[in-house]
């Protein structure tokens, strides 16, 4: 076990920054213009341009967290660059003449079977593509049902859905205005309609968000219920790609330097998912393969509004202590606060409010709750919950602090 307190201003790694969609200061050099087409008419040949509004047909991650969108035989690699033939990274999906192209794509995520945990699944009319680093797989083509009974050909769009937020390992096909959600291990399908929902031609999981793609713009909707929440359909040019003067969302986001990330907290929950806390942000931890991105707390944890000040996790509780008040949410597809609170901290951990930092060790009982310069064991298996010892720490203030089993890689690169 590893128990990392950070002090004051704690430096991440990962920082509030790189592959997050687009920073409207970033420009893309224009390639000069070819005058010998008709205007608005490109060649036959000529590469697709995402900043002229394309509805992509797939699009998805690969094992290395790259993304991938597909239109025709063209791919674009990442949030920026330009297009390339789909053939020069996927050889084989061009060699099945009478097939289309690509349809859907997902980034399969099971991990009880690592023979297809990670692959990236390709959707040609009635046939299944399988890749893992860049090779087919071998067997493949298959039809599509022969993998995903009750699931039809000639899809629009595929998403993974891990267990977390959806039920179970998922993943939802969409066709027409038709969602299927296919679980991976009884390989049952249930069928949905979610009217409110554009029909999506491509659709994206990106640190636990789903994004329907649709013409050039996108929705962002809920695994579960297919809820819309927020002002939607947005343009994808603004987010999800570089495209110079007039686009991007940015709004003075930028790269923090690392003596500006001053965490409130952060946490491990019993999923393995772990979140720093950073005003009235959170971020992802443990995903940073797939890029890091900061989103409103309230967006997971709808009753959280303001800083929070220290946040752990004990079995599939999550406690998030805010002045001297603690909100306990129960994590399952998606966090949900018990009824009841949030409550004073004083009648749930027998300690006055507010504090600076809590965690809690993997399978351990014991919070460990800083305060100044002090640290307080509460036993959270006892009746009444009471400070159990009382230990002075060395370092002068302390924000954060987290516990997690040893061995899982350290996303901090260090402490100052
Ligand atoms: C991935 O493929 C390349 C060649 O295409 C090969 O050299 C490399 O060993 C492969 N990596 C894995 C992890 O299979
Ligand atoms: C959505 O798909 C349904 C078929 O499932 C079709 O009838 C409808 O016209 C489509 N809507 C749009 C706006 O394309
Ligand atoms: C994209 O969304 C905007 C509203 O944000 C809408 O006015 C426009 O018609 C949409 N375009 C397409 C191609 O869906």
């Amino acid at each position: 076990m590893t128990a990392v307190l950070l002090s004051l201003y704690a430096c991440l790694a990962l920082a509030l920054s790189n592959a997050a969609p687009v920073h409207h200061d970033v420009m893309i050099k224009d390639a000069p213009e070819d005058h010998s087409h008709p205007k608005g008419e490109d060649p036959p040949d000529a590469k697709p341009d995402r900043c002229k509004g394309i509805e992509f047909d797939a699009i998805t991650p690969d094992e290395k967290g790259n993304t991938f969108f597909f239109k025709g035989d063209h791919l674009w690699k990442g949030f920026s660059g330009p297009a390339e033939l789909s053939n020069s990274i996927f050889k084989e999906l061009d060699d099945y003449h009478h097939l289309g192209h690509v349809d859907a794509a997902f980034r399969m995520h099971h991990q009880d079977d690592l023979n297809v945990h990670d692959h990236i699944y390709f959707f040609l009319d009635d046939k299944i593509f399988s890749y893992y680093n860049y090779t087919l797989e071998q067997g493949y083509p298959v039809e599509i049902q022969q993998e995903f009974p009750g699931v039809p050909s000639h899809l629009d769009a595929a998403v993974e859905c891990p267990k977390g937020e959806c039920i179970t390992d998922s993943v939802l096909f969409f066709k027409g205005n038709e969602i299927y959600s296919f679980d991976i291990k009884t390989k049952s399908v249930k069928k949905k309609v979610w009217a409110h929902l554009p029909n999506c031609t491509s659709a994206f999981r990106w640190l636990e968000h789903y994004y329907c793609f649709h013409g050039y713009n996108f929705t962002r909707f809920h695994p579960v219920s297919g809820d819309v929440t927020g002002t939607y359909p947005k343009d994808a040019r603004n987010y999800f790609m570089r495209c110079g003067e007039g686009f991007g969302h940015g709004g003075g986001a930028r790269k923090q330097r690392c003596s500006e990330v001053k965490l409130n907290a952060i946490t491990i929950d019993d999923k393995g998912r772990s979140y720093a806390f950073q005003d009235a942000m959170y971020m992802r931890l443990d995903t940073h393969r797939d890029g890091s991105h900061h989103f409103p707390i309230s967006r997971l944890w709808k009753e959280i509004s303001v800083v929070v000040d220290a946040v752990f996790n004990y079995g599939d509780n999550m406690y998030i202590i805010q002045g001297d008040q603690v909100y306990i949410y129960k994590s399952a597809a998606h966090y949900t606060l018990i009824e009841g609170y949030p409550k004073p901290l004083k009648e749930e951990l027998g300690i006055d409010g507010p504090v600076d930092a809590a965690f809690l060790c993997p399978n351990q009982h014991i919070v460990n709750v800083i305060q100044g310069q002090k640290m307080y064991d509460i036993d959270l298996a006892a009746t009444p919950r009471a400070v159990k010892m009382e230990r002075p720490i060395p370092f002068p203030e302390i924000d954060a602090g987290f516990c997690d089993a040893d061995g899982v890689k350290k996303q901090f690169r260090q402490m100052t």
